[in-house]
Order: structure tokens, then C-alpha cells, then sequence
């Protein structure tokens, strides 16, 4: 039967992205979310959302810059771990062997590992 629920963001399975983010070495960090999305296509135009208490959130809103990297299955364990612990603690890139690239946009690093990202 059709249940009628209160107004709420439950809109579930969502796939979970891991969002690179910092302009110098020491900044870099991983998170990984499942709030994002697009918003238009043409201005290509995407979103995150991260709650203000995340590490990353005062690194994005300093830079206003990001890079969504698609997982794979070998990046599963990497995606979970990212999605908690935080960068106030950990160095997410070393820890992980993930390799920090140059995006060819923005200053924010690529995960090289992931086959496919968004900036
Ligand atoms: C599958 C998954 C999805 C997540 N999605 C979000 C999200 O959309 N927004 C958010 O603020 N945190 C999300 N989190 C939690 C953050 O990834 C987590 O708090 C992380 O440790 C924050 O890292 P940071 O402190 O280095 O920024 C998610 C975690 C997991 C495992």
C-alpha cells in the first residue's frame, strides 16, 4: 500500500562521490558525500551539500572550489574511510595512496585514481 509520509529529503539509493577539495598541498582533502547533483546543463552548473561542521566546508567556502571524482569499486574502501574520518586528523590523500593531480580548471587536486571527474 501507498504510504503518505511528512515532507522530508528522504530520495534514497543515492550514489556517493568522492569530493576533492584545497588549493596548496597541506590543504588537500577528501570527503565523500552523497548530497550532490546537477543543476543545469548549459551553464554546465552542479552542487555538493556539506554540513558547516565538516573540515572540508570552511576549505570549499575559502576556495570556492571542488572536484567530484566518481568512484569504482576499487576506490570503495577509500570512499568509506573518506566518509569518516576527517581531515582535521588525517592526511586523507597519503593515508589512502591516493595521488592529488593538477584539475586543468581549478586548483583544487584530482583524485588520480578515479576515472572520471567534474569540476
Ligand atoms: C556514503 C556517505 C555519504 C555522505 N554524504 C554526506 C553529505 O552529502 N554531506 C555531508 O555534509 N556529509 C556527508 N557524509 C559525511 C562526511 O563524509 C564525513 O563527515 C567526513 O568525515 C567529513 O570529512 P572532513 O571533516 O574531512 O570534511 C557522508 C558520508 C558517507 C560515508
Amino acid at each position: 500500500m501507498k504510504q503518505d509520509w511528512k515532507p522530508g529529503t528522504l530520495i534514497y539509493p543515492l550514489p556517493a562521490a568522492m569530493i576533492s577539495c584545497g588549493s596548496t598541498g597541506e590543504e588537500y582533502n577528501i570527503i565523500t558525500l552523497s548530497w550532490l547533483g546537477t543543476i543545469c546543463t548549459n551553464p554546465p552548473m552542479c552542487y555538493i551539500s556539506l554540513r558547516p561542521e565538516r573540515h572540508s566546508y570552511g576549505i570549499i567556502k575559502k576556495n570556492m572550489e571542488f572536484v567530484i571524482n566518481i568512484t569504482t569499486q576499487e576506490l570503495a574502501y577509500a570512499t568509506d574511510w573518506c566518509g569518516v574520518k576527517s581531515g582535521k586528523d588525517f592526511n586523507k590523500f597519503a593515508d589512502m595512496g591516493l595521488t592529488a593531480g593538477k584539475a586543468s580548471v581549478v586548483q583544487a587536486p584530482i583524485i588520480e585514481e578515479s576515472p572520471f571527474y567534474v569540476h
